[in-house]
């Protein structure tokens, strides 16, 4: 309330300034009306106040169009109205990590510009006095990211954390009182904005209003930094995107290469680092009963070697918070009780090879998969493995890992896991587990579990089917069965969930 009502006077002020950007297109707002109606009142609500019926399971919650309250903006940090050309183009654009969705597929430009103008009559918005000023760009170099590396380190880590992932180093809470996560530079995609240094500077000029996201720019801020600091430090932050984590339409399959002697059963093996790396999106799990909307993971990156005997796979993912019970700093940042991390991944226990014969018997989901889990243990004592198989929604049964050969190690280092599942080709029990087969593409669907975010049984964070395949020899054929995807997907996604479920508070 408060600062609605700064906002009310510094808005009663610009009324009476003349505006001095001049703007490339005028939408027209009574057409933006109709639309708006029609595609933004779930969100933000028929009088724009961010109270639309969706707007209680999204976090960050919907603009509050009444506030006047713009995050992504080109003018200065004491100019409250945003340029129009910044409205459109989240609108356009969306904001990526959060529920706001890309409008340019769907609505022509004119019809953008029309929501812009309707928009803003709801603060009833005067075109901004002031821009940005971008002309003393320095180009990134060796030397600027230099520079601008020792700025980040003494200003930006105390919530970005040192290797920028975003760590969870404190409690973060925007003006609305919900739970805020500083970005991770390492995923340019998970930027509201982008990655891109104008951006960045713009972001650190401004700061981010409504959450703790400071201006840099702000002469009366201790912490203020010259146009060239803020530029090092944009051009430092850029470079910190890691491409391997990049989630790629094309990358659906984790291909394992085959390698003479032992596997590497650390997470720490410098081997893995010539692994190839595929990453996917992690997505909360909305089918379950206990919904949640508020994921603090985004994707998982995972690879893979296979020899003779084994295969071993490395799951990494990052994570603001190393969630091991009973560790005081966890229970610091936790929203109430902190339970293990964890990830699994999951298979079918049999390769369907044949259209003929249905995998799906008559329409229930009664055929099995297996499920390798790992846990962070209870007060770091001693890590979890566990085998499970499901075979449909009735039943769940819990087998002993060490018996089919399963390993797993996990280590956290920096905002990131890396867990390493280990597991003989073919065990004993070929009823009961996947039998990996060389040339074979094999169904595989990753969760994880961030347990500081209250995360545990069906809440938590999962992929759809991928396919991970042990790369052949030159020469020897490889079977794909592309057909049985879609049905593999909505199939196994219910199993996934109903024993996800049925772990309860492993
Ligand atoms: C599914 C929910 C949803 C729908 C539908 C939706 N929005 Fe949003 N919108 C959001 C959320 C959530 C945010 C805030 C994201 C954040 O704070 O990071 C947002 C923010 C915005 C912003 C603020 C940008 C800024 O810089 O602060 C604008 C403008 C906007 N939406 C316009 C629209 C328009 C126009 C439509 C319809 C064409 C629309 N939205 C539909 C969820 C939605
Ligand atoms: C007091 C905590 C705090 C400090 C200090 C801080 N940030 Fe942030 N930052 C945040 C939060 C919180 C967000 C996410 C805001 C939101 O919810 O959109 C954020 C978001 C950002 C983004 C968002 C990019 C996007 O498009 O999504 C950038 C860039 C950024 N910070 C850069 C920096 C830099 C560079 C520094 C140091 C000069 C810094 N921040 C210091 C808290 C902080």
């Amino acid at each position: 309330m408060k600062m609605r009502t700064k906002l009310v006077s510094i808005l009663s002020i610009a009324v009476f300034a003349a505006p001095l950007t001049s703007y490339s297109a005028q939408g027209n707002a009574e057409n933006g009306k109709k639309i708006y109606d029609k595609r933004c009142v779930w969100c933000h609500g028929e009088g724009g106040a961010g109270d639309g019926p969706a707007a209680e399971r999204v976090n960050p919650a919907p603009r509050d169009f009444t506030s006047g309250m713009y995050k992504i903006k080109t003018t200065p940090f004491d100019e409250v109205s945003p340029k129009d050309e910044d409205i459109f183009r989240m609108i356009s654009d969306g904001m990526p990590d959060s529920s706001m969705p890309p409008w340019k597929d769907m609505l022509s430009e004119p019809e953008r510009w029309d929501l812009v103008a309707y928009v803003k009559k709801f603060a009833g918005l005067e075109n901004p006095k002031k821009e940005l000023d971008f002309s003393k760009q320095i180009k990134t170099s060796a030397e600027s990211i230099e520079r601008g590396k020792k700025l980040f380190l003494d200003r930006c880590t105390e919530c970005h954390g040192e290797a920028g992932k975003g760590v969870a180093i404190k409690k973060l809470k925007d003006d609305l009182g919900f739970r805020t996560w500083p970005r991770n530079f390492t995923k340019p995609w998970a930027f509201r904005a982008s990655n891109d240094p104008k951006d960045i500077f713009a972001r650190m000029s401004v700061g981010i209003p409504g959450t703790q996201m400071p201006s840099f720019a702000d002469p009366a801020s201790k912490k203020k930094l010259t146009d060239e600091e803020r530029w090092d430090v944009a051009n430092y932050v850029s470079s910190l995107a890691d491409s391997t984590k990049e989630v790629k339409a094309e990358n659906t399959v984790v291909k394992a290469s085959r390698i003479e002697g032992e596997l590497p059963s650390d997470p720490s093996d410098p081997k893995w680092k010539e692994a190839e790396p595929s990453s996917f999106f992690l997505v909360p799990q909305i089918i379950g009963q206990e919904r949640f909307f508020t994921p603090s993971n985004n994707s998982i990156t995972s690879r893979a070697y296979y020899n003779d005997k084994d295969i071993s796979i490395l799951i990494e993912w990052d994570d603001r918070t190393a969630s091991v019970p009973g560790d005081p700093k966890a229970a610091e940042i936790a929203e109430g009780e902190v339970s293990p991390d964890a990830v699994a991944v999951q298979f079918p226990v049999t390769i369907p090879l044949e259209m003929e014969k249905p995998y799906f018997g008559h329409g229930d989901a009664a055929w099995p998969v297996n499920i390798w889990y790992w846990n962070t243990g209870q007060d770091g004592v001693a890590q979890v493995t566990k085998l499970l198989n499901a075979t449909g929604f009735a039943k769940k049964d819990e087998r002993d890992p060490a018996k089919a050969g399963l390993a797993t190690k996990g280590v956290y280092d920096k905002g990131t896991w890396r867990v390493v599942m280990k597991r003989p080709l073919v065990t004993a029990e070929k009823d009961k587990d996947i039998q990996f087969v060389e040339g074979r593409f094999t169904p595989i669907a990753f969760a994880a579990w961030d347990g500081t975010n209250g995360e545990k049984g069906s809440k938590h964070t999962m992929t759809t089917w991928y396919w991970i395949l042990l790369k052949p020899k030159a020469g020897m054929s490889v079977y794909f069965i592309p057909l049985l995807v879609a049905g593999l997907v909505v199939g196994a996604e219910l199993l996934w969930l109903a024993s996800a479920r049925k772990k309860k508070s492993s």
